[in-house]
Order: structure tokens, then sequence, then C-alpha cells
């Protein structure tokens, strides 16, 4: 056996040792919260806590949860392969008013399933549950959990969030990065040309994720960005950290056991989290190197070049008074959370539109239209004369959010939400997928049709900007993403050239209704299988010079 091997095996063993040992610790504890919380429940309008007649909150109700809880598994075993669809389920069958309470593992989560839930949630009371579970996985890659998006709430992360919504994602900057975006879409059009020429299809999965991993690497370390294979080792370790970090595993759903089982594999010496160790190395390793390629190329030319990501924060982190981990740690942040996530909008976009031959002409020809006659592509400024094309990516945001149930949230003191007892330490589960396919809220909720978003249809004048809780793909409130001008300026550009020069098809044999949708559950969710398409070169048009 390998050394690897007896380390798995040693860590599986270290699990049955530890559950055997904390099973009757958890039954009893189970016992004992169960019989509190029933009495809690039974004494309702009076007070839970015998000893302070003053706490309001604790005279009620915790949320309805499913029957079936499992010492140990909670309701865990409730949740299948697709978590959203698995919760969607279950709070609409046990939940009320959108809210339904689930112990996954040995963590209490509050589960907002319906609009008005949401913006109980993300609007009243966001102030209270703006926080983020930390773990050792967060801890271990993203230098302690710093950055923006797995930061607890509080003074550190309001700096950071600010520097990065100031200098590095207000529209003005992002309309800077305009000519990055240019370049990147020129070379994926021109890959996609010769595809065509050559008569083959396209893996459009790939070249998306391509895309959208070189236009952050480009913002982020310059136009140098491919140099020495950059963006190949940025794209390998961002899809590492999507699957460390993806899904409901054993780090979130029993953190104590987790660090209880860390402490004592330190104590073994047996080794411990070290794929999260060596992948934090290289990550380090690698943006370690593009800050101080950039320090000391700004020495040689001090006159400031201030444009991209790395020079903005080095030129500023000191007045924010975060320290030179954080600002790695920010750049990390924008590689994890701005890549899947632009490239499966793309995706998903393109495949709906194959499954929607109509809808595609509709928006080919609302493209080509707006382009000058004789443009080899279209450029940002054309952008502007195409609502259909907006229609098209906000569709693709309601029935396919990237983070389909967001990042958690977390409670950070007691708080009651539409009269139930939210206790602190809860985390906070938002279903925006649920929630976008919520007939209540919704015409056809499952029909693909980019039209309800037009002038004059059912959901005009909806926006995805925190505003409307019926549609939340970017969250709302405190921990919206900072990405969205970023994020949609690179969908709709490269949605619209490939719209504009080409025509497509699906491979011989596959018919548009077999374009499969099936979605596998992630940190991001993700199409199930690749999708393959055969592009055809439009015919009178410019031609493209790659460069
Ligand atoms: C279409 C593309 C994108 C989608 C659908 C998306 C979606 C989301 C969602 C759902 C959240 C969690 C909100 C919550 O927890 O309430 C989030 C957070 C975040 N996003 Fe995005 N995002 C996109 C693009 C980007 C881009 C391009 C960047 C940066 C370059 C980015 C940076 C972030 C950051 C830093 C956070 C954490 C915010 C915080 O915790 O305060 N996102 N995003």
């Amino acid at each position: 056996m390998t050394a690897g091997g007896v380390e798995v095996v040693a860590h599986q063993l270290l699990i049955l040792l530890a559950l055997t040992l904390l099973l009757p610790l958890l039954l009893l504890r189970l016992a004992s919260s169960r019989s509190s919380s029933t009495s809690c429940r039974r004494r309702r309008g009076s007070n839970c806590n015998d000893n302070d007649g003053d706490k309001q909150q604790q005279q009620l109700f915790l949320p309805p949860s499913p029957p079936g809880r499992l010492p140990i598994l909670g309701h865990l075993h409730l949740v299948g392969s697709l978590p959203h669809a698995s919760l969607r389920d279950l709070a609409a069958e046990h939940g009320h008013g959108g809210l339904m309470l689930l112990h996954l593992g040995a963590v209490p989560s509050l589960v907002a399933s319906s609009p008005r839930a949401a913006e109980a949630v993300l609007r009243t009371h966001d102030h209270v549950l703006a926080s983020r579970p930390t773990s050792r996985i967060s801890d271990g890659l993203v230098y302690g959990s710093s950055g923006i998006a797995f930061s607890p709430y509080g003074h550190h992360w309001r700096q950071a969030r600010k520097l990065v919504t100031t200098h590095l994602l207000a529209l003005k900057k992002v309309h800077s990065y305009r000519c990055a975006r240019r370049q990147e879409v020129r070379l994926v059009i021109g890959k996609i040309r010769e595809a065509a020429a050559a008569g083959m299809a396209v893996d459009m999965s790939s070249a998306m994720n391509t895309f959208a991993n070189d236009i952050i690497s480009h913002a982020v370390s310059g136009k140098f960005f491919r140099a020495e294979g950059r963006n190949k080792l940025f794209r390998e370790l961002v899809e590492t950290n999507s699957n460390l970090f993806g899904g409901f595993n054993l780090e979130e759903c029993f953190p104590l056991l987790v660090d209880w089982l860390g402490f004592l594999g330190r104590w073994f010496r047996l080794g411990n989290n070290t794929a999260v160790e060596a992948h934090h190395k290289r990550w380090d390793e690698l943006l370690e190197t593009v800050v101080r390629d950039r320090e000391r190329r700004n020495s040689i030319h001090s006159h400031g070049r201030a444009g991209d990501f790395t020079d903005v924060l080095l030129s500023v982190y000191q007045e924010y008074g975060i320290t030179r981990d954080y600002v790695k740690a920010i750049l990390m942040d924008m590689f994890a959370a701005g890549t899947d996530t632009s490239s499966l909008v793309l995706e998903f976009a393109m495949a709906e539109l194959m499954r929607n031959p109509q809808r595609r002409t509709k928006l080919q020809d609302e493209v080509r239209k707006s382009t000058p006659e004789g443009q080899e592509m279209v450029e940002e400024e054309n952008l502007g004369s195409m609502p259909y094309l907006r229609a098209v990516v906000k569709e693709t945001l309601r029935l396919h959010p990237p983070a389909p149930l967001l990042i958690p949230h977390l409670s950070m003191a007691d708080c009651v939400v539409h009269g139930y007892s939210i206790p602190s330490g809860t985390r906070v589960i938002v279903n925006a997928w649920a929630i976008g396919r919520d007939p209540g809220s919704w015409e056809k909720p499952v029909e693909f049709m980019p039209e309800r978003f037009m002038d004059g249809g059912s959901a005009a004048g909806v926006d995805f900007r925190g505003n409307h809780f019926r549609f939340l793909p970017f969250g709302a409130g405190r921990r919206i993403c900072p990405g969205i001008n970023f994020g949609v300026a690179t969908v709709e550009i490269m949605l619209a050239n490939l719209m504009y020069c080409f025509d497509w098809q699906l491979p011989v044999g596959i018919e548009e209704k077999d374009v499969d949708m099936t979605e596998v559950y992630g940190l991001t969710m993700h199409p199930k299988e690749t999708l393959m398409l055969v592009p055809k070169l439009r015919r009178q048009r410019a031609t493209l010079h790659a460069g």
C-alpha cells in the first residue's frame, strides 16, 4: 500500500473511531436539545429561558423542520445530489412562508425559498445575517478566510469590499478593461473560426471557461498573463478550488468533528489537511510571483501604470489597512468568484438557445442589425441597442443561477424572522434557484422565455441588482456580488459575438430536444454533459484578424 493509501485508511479509521466515541455524546446532546426545544414549543407564550424573563424572542417557535431528523446526520439524508432541488421540495412540503430549518449534520441551517423569505433574510435582517461560516478549507486556502467572499462580517471584510468595489469593480473601472475583453473575445472567435473552417465541433464548456479565466487573469496580472503558462495554472487552481469548496461536504456539515479529527491527526502525526495546504502553497507561489513581478516593474517605471487589479491593489492596500496576504486573498477571490460564474452563464445561454432555435434567430437578428455593416466584431458600444441580448442573459440567470444557493450566510446574533426565532450561529441558505422558478412569481416558470424581461413582458423592469427578491442570481444586501458589472460585461460581449460571427448547429444525430440540461451541483452548478456545438461561418462577414 502506498503512503497516501495508508494515510487515507488511517483517516477513515479515525473517522470511525470518532463517530463511535461521539455517538453516545451526540445522542445525549440531541435528547437534551430536543427536550428543551419541545418544552419551548409547548410553552409558547411563556419564557423558554427560565433565568431571564426579558428575552422575548425565546418565547417564539423555531421555523418548521421536516420530520425524520436522525442522530448525527440530522436532515442530511433528505438532501439528494441536487441540493437546490431537494431543498425546494422539502420547503414546499414542510416549510412555512418560504422558511424552513434543517439540521445539516451538526449545523442548524435556515433555508429561505420564497421572495418574501429572501427579503426578510437579505434586507430586513441583513445586518444580523450578513456573516459567513468559515471552515478549515477557507481558513487554510484563503489566508485565514480573509479576502471577501469567505470573510466573516466585520471591519476587515468592510475594508476589503470597499477597496474592491471602489478600485477594481466600479462601473468606470470595468469600462477600462474593455480592451482586454476585446482582445480575449477576438482570440476565442479566431479559434472558433478555425474549427468552423475545418468543419469541427467546438467544446463550448471548455472554450467559455478558458475565456472567462483569461479575462480575469488579464485583469489581475496585465497583458503578460500568458507568460510561463500562468493563465493555465490559474485555471487549474480555480478548478481545484471549486472541487474543494463544492457541495455539502463533511467539513461543512460536521465542523467540530473535522476539527477534532484534525487535532487527532496532528497528534498522531498523520499529516493533516495536506491537500488544502499543498493547494494553498501553489496559489501562494503564483500570486507571490505576480505581486513581486509587479512591484519590480513599478519600481522601474515609477510614474505609475495603475492599470490592472494587482497594480491598483498594491497602490492602495496600505491606505485600507490590509496586509500583503490579504492582497493575495482578494486576488484569489477574484478568480474563484469570477471565472466559473461568467462561463456558466455563457454555456447555459448557448444550450438554451440551441434548444430554442426561434429565439436564437431572434437574438441573431438583433445583434446583426445593431452592429454596423462590415464591422468584423460586435464592439461594446453596439450593445446599448440590444435589449433582447440583455433579456436572454437575464433569463439564463433566472433559470440557471451559477450559485443556486448563493454563498451561505451566518447569523451573528439571535433574531426573529417572520415570527420565528433564529439563534445566533445559524447558517442561512437562500435558494435563489427555487425562487427563480417559483410558480407564484413567474409565468411558465420553467420555460426559457426572454420576452418576459422585454418592455410589456410580465417581468419588464425586474433587475438582478438586489431590488427584486424574486430574481437573485447575484444575491442582495450587504453580501451582494460586487462583480455584477464585470460579470455581465464579460457575458454580454462574448454572447453577442458568438451570435454575430457564426451560425450554430448541433452535432450530427443530436436534436434540439436532446440538448442535455441536467445539472451537477458544486460550489457552482455545472451542466452534466459537455456542450459540443458546430459553428458555421456567417456568410458575407468581414475577415477577422486574430491578435
Ligand atoms: C455572472 C457572473 C456572476 C454571478 C452570477 C455571481 C454571483 C454571485 C453570488 C450569488 C454571490 C453570493 C452572494 C451572497 O452570498 O449573498 C457572489 C459573491 C461574490 N462575487 Fe460574484 N458572481 C459573478 C461574477 C463575479 C465576478 C466577475 C467577480 C469578480 C471579479 C465576483 C466577485 C464576487 C465576490 C468577491 C463575492 C463575495 C461578496 C461578499 O461576500 O461580500 N463575482 N457572486
